[in-house]
């Protein structure tokens, strides 16, 4: 992970606009915004899909390089907007202060928009896959996971749901939206950074995403009731504070701990179905549902 998680660092360093090039504060704070902080999950999830099921030669990690930096955009903008007044109202992030805050308003919402941008950028910008159609494929794959039918619907449905009593079915639809659909994506476009997959393969790597991305947020919910401020580096139990719906609310703590499992174990089943290694996707899995910020 730690090997991962320093070239990724990297890379977001090269093909972020460099701190002293016009304008100075919008760049300075998108750096902020990506730089220096974050588990780089999505980043993780890409390069173990892309050597799932065989070893990626050295041609494919700096094509995973450039999906995971598109990725780490792609999430970091939508942290920066959640953390808005007009979202969750958020001040720490990361365990500094967030992006309007330690800026202004305005910037962050341009922070949002030009990380948005640059994440396409970095995709169309590299050669990704050997034939164009699958690069184009993989800019499809990113806009769809993000926009109104992905993560921007989904952080629809949750303003929309604050104080309402939501089904479980409908939490979970929430769930697989707002955060469920960007790791979705992050397995999909590490998967087709190397060889070529059967539509098999694929549509097994898609179901362990499905599971680890609700997954992901059932745990996010758990340990914004469970984990201090201090370790989590965003402010603990605001969910309850603020009237969100969250597993914990709707089948307490237990039962969404138990569910973070269940669906671990659905994901590890999902990649039985693949030949060849799949060990960084499944240990993946487990460190997603045992982590603690
Ligand atoms: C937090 O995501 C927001 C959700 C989608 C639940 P992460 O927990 O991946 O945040 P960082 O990138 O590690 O800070
Ligand atoms: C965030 O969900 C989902 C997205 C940013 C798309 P949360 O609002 O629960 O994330 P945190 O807890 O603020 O990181
Ligand atoms: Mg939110
Ligand atoms: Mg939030
Ligand atoms: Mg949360």
């Amino acid at each position: 992970m730690a090997g991962v998680q320093a070239r990724v660092e990297s890379a977001l360093e090269r093909l972020l606009p460099a701190s002293d090039v016009m304008p100075v504060r919008l760049h300075a704070a998108m750096r902020y915004a990506v730089l220096g902080g974050g588990k780089r999950v999505r980043p993780l999830l890409a390069f173990a899909a892309g050597e799932a099921g065989g070893y990626a030669p050295a041609a494919d990690a700096a094509r995973l390089d450039v999906v995971a930096c598109a990725l780490e955009c792609m999430h970091a903008y939508s942290l920066v907007h959640d953390d808005m007044p007009c979202m969750d109202d958020d001040v720490l992030r990361r365990g500094r202060p967030t992006v309007h805050v330690e800026y202004d308003e305005a910037t962050a919402l341009l922070v949002g928009d030009s990380l948005q941008s640059l994440a396409f950028r970095l995709l169309a910008d590299h050669r990704l896959a050997d034939d164009v159609g699958t690069q184009l494929e993989m800019v499809n794959i990113l806009a769809h996971a993000s926009g109104s039918r992905g993560m921007a619907g989904g952080q629809a449905i949750d303003l929309a749901s604050v104080g309402k009593a939501l089904s479980l079915p409908e939490l979970e639809m929430m769930h697989i939206h707002k955060t469920g659909a960007l790791i979705r994506a992050a397995v999909a476009l590490g998967a087709r950074c190397g060889r070529a997959r059967s539509a098999e393969e694929l549509k097994h790597l898609d179901h362990y995403a499905k599971c680890v991305g609700l997954a992901f947020q059932v745990v996010d919910d758990v340990l914004d009731r469970e984990v201090p401020t201090a370790t989590l580096g965003k402010t603990a139990g605001k969910d309850a504070a603020q009237g969100k719906p969250t597993y914990v609310r709707v089948v307490g703590l237990a039962r969404a701990k138990e569910m973070a499992r269940e669906l671990q174990a659905e994901a590890a089943l999902a990649l039985s179905r693949i030949a060849g290694s799949t060990r960084r996707l499944r240990e993946l899995a487990e460190f997603i549902v045992l982590r603690r910020f």
